[in-house]
C-alpha cells in the first residue's frame, strides 16, 4: 500500500460524534425532549418513525445513546491513548435550553460540557464544537413550526451566545448548523425534521418552505458568527455542508449541465455561508416558481457581515446524475440520482469513492476560498466480535487508507488549506438516519445492540491500531 504525506505540525487529527447519538441520560440535569428522542429505531429498510410524544413501549435508541454522559472521563483517556488532539462533538441544545425559548440557560447542562471539556483538554484533546447537531428542541417544532419561523433565529442566537461565553476559553473552533445541505432532498421528511423542525402537512409548498427554514438558519449561522467574535475574536466559526460530489453519468453535454446544476443546488447553501449572498440562479428559479422567501435587507446585510471562517464538511461518498429532457433545468434529488457504474457500495448502499474527496475539496476551495476541515469520513459496516473478544476490520482500515491518501494529496499536490481530520464515530454510536447500532463506524466497538442490550464495554478495533499509527507519523505511515 501507498504511503503517505506528512501532515503539518499542527494539523488536528481526531475523531467526531454528536451529542444525540452518544450522550444518552435523555432526562439527566434537566434535560428537555429534542427532535432526536421522539424518532424510534429503523433499518435500511425502514425508516424511523417520530411519534407525537415519547411512548410506552417504543424504542428510542437515542435515549440511551452508548451512555457517554456517564462514561466520558474513561472514553476521552481511550481517545488520548489512540493519539486524537482534537475531538468534534456537539452540545445537546436541549440540555441548556430545555424547551428552546426560555430566557435563562440550565446550569446543569453547561456545567456537564464544562466538565467534559476539561477532561478533553486535561488529556490534551481540543474540543471542535457543533450548536446544532440534528438535535433541536421538540418544543420549537410543536409551538413553533420550526425554522419556517423567524423567531428560532432569536433563540439559536441567545443559545450561542451563551455557548461562546461559558466556553470560549476551552474551545477555538465551532460549527453552526450540521450538515445544512442534507435538506436538498426536501422530499423526505426526515432531513427536514432533522434539519429544520419541518413537519408539513401534504398540502403544503415542501420545497418553498425548506428555503424559507434554510434562510432563518442562514442568517442565525450569521448572527451567531458575529457574536463570537465580537465575544472572542480568536474564535473560528464554520459552515457544515454534506459534501457528496454530483457527477455527470456521461460525457453528454445535457448531462454535464445537469450535474453542474446539481453541484448548485445541492450547495448554494455554502455560497451563502462562504460568499454571503444568493447565487443568481437561484434567485431566477424562485422568480419563475413564484417562490415568496421573505428576506429583508437587515438579513441581506447580517449574510454578508457573517461568511463563516471555515468549511467543515463531512464525505462518504458521491453522486451522479443524468439529464431527463425536461424543460425546465432543474435537480431533484429524489429523483435525479442514478447509480455510479465504476464505485461500490456499502451494505447501506454508500458509494465509496476516495478520488470524490480530493475532488470535493478541489470545488470548495476554488469556489468559497475558505480553509477547510473534515469534521467526518467513515464506513458504516456490520463488525463481528469474535469468540477471544477482538474485532478484525481491514474493510474499514482500507476506507480510511485511500481517504486519507487523497486528502494529503489535496493538501500537499494542491495546496487546499485544510485544519483537520475527524472520522465520524470513532466509537461506535446510533446511526442517525437509521437508529441502528449495528451500523458501525467506530475503531473502538461498543458492546451493544440495537434494542440497547449489553454490556456496553470498549473494545479496540484493529482500525484503533492502525489510526494510532497514522497520527503518531502525521500521516506518513498509512
Ligand atoms: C452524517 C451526520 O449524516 O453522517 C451524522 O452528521 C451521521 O450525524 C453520519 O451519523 C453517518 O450517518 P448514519 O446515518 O450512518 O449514522
Amino acid at each position: 500500500q501507498m504511503q503517505g504525506y506528512q501532515m503539518p505540525k499542527d494539523f488536528l487529527w481526531g475523531g467526531a460524534v454528536a451529542a444525540h447519538q452518544l450522550e444518552g441520560a435523555w432526562q439527566a440535569g434537566g434535560k428537555g425532549i429534542s427532535i432526536a428522542d421522539v424518532m424510534t429505531g429503523g433499518d435500511k429498510n425502514q425508516a424511523r418513525v417520530v411519534t407525537e410524544t415519547v411512548e410506552p413501549g417504543k424504542i428510542y435508541p437515542n435515549h440511551w445513546g452508548i451512555d457517554f454522559y456517564h462514561q466520558y472521563p474513561q472514553d476521552i483517556k481511550l481517545f488520548a491513548e489512540m493519539g486524537l488532539n482534537c475531538f468534534r462533538t456537539s452540545i445537546a441544545w436541549t440540555r441548556i435550553f430545555p424547551n428552546g425559548d426560555e430566557e435563562e440557560p440550565n446550569e446543569a447542562g453547561l456545567q456537564f460540557y464544562e466538565d467534559l471539556f476539561a477532561q478533553c483538554l486535561r488529556n490534551g484533546i481540543q474540543p471542535v464544537v457543533t450548536l446544532s447537531h440534528f438535535e433541536m428542541p421538540y418544543h420549537l417544532v410543536k409551538a413553533y413550526g420550526g425554522w419556517q419561523n423567524r423567531q428560532l433565529i432569536t433563540f439559536f442566537e441567545r443559545f450561542a451566545r451563551v455557548c461562546f461565553e461559558r466556553f470560549h476559553h476551552q474551545v477555538k473552533y465551532w460549527m453552526t448548523f450540521n450538515e445544512i445541505n442534507n435538506q436538498t432532498n426536501w422530499r423526505d421528511p426526515h432531513h427536514l425534521l432533522q434539519n429544520s423542525g419541518l413537519i408539513l402537512a401534504d398540502d403544503e409548498n415542501w420545497e418553498e418552505a425548506m428555503f424559507q427554514a434554510a434562510h432563518n438558519e442562514f442568517v442565525a449561522s450569521a448572527r451567531a458568527v458575529q457574536v463570537a467574535h465580537e465575544i472572542d475574536d480568536q474564535l473560528q466559526v464554520g459552515a457544515m455542508v454534506a459534501m457528496c460530489p454530483i457527477y455527470p453519468l456521461t460525457s453528454k453535454p445535457a448531462d454535464v449541465l445537469k450535474a453542474q446544476r446539481a453541484m448548485q443546488t445541492r450547495y448554494y447553501y455554502g455560497d451563502v455561508q462562504a460568499l454571503g449572498q444568493y447565487p443568481q440562479w437561484l434567485l431566477k428559479y424562485w422568480q419563475r416558481h413564484d417562490y415568496k422567501i421573505e428576506i429583508s435587507e437587515a438579513d441581506r446585510q447580517t449574510l454578508r457581515a457573517g461568511t463563516v471562517d471555515y468549511i467543515g464538511f463531512s464525505y462518504y461518498m458521491s453522486f451522479a446524475t443524468q439529464a431527463g429532457g425536461e424543460q425546465e433545468l432543474f435537480f431533484d434529488e429524489a429523483r435525479d440520482l442514478v447509480d455510479n457504474p465504476h464505485l461500490e457500495k456499502t451494505d447501506w448502499g454508500w458509494q465509496i469513492d476516495p478520488v470524490g474527496l480530493r475532488y470535493g475539496m478541489n470545488w470548495m476551495n476554488d469556489r468559497w476560498h475558505k480553509p477547510q476541515f473534515i469534521v467526518e469520513n467513515g464506513f458504516g459496516a456490520y463488525d463481528q466480535l469474535t469468540a477471544d473478544g477482538q474485532v478484525h476490520d481491514p474493510y474499514r482500515i482500507d476506507y480510511f487508507h485511500d481517504h486519507i491518501l487523497q486528502m494529503e494529496k489535496a493538501v500537499v499536490e494542491d495546496g487546499v488549506e485544510l485544519i483537520g481530520y475527524t472520522p465520524w464515530g470513532h466509537i461506535d454510536l446510533i446511526s442517525a438516519s437509521t437508529g441502528e447500532m449495528k451500523k458501525r463506524y467506530g475503531m473502538i466497538y461498543v458492546d451493544q445492540d440495537d434494542h440497547g442490550n449489553g454490556s456496553l464495554k470498549r473494545i479496540r478495533k484493529d482500525s484503533f491500531y492502525w489510526y494510532q499509527k497514522v497520527i503518531a507519523s502525521r500521516g506518513a505511515d498509512l
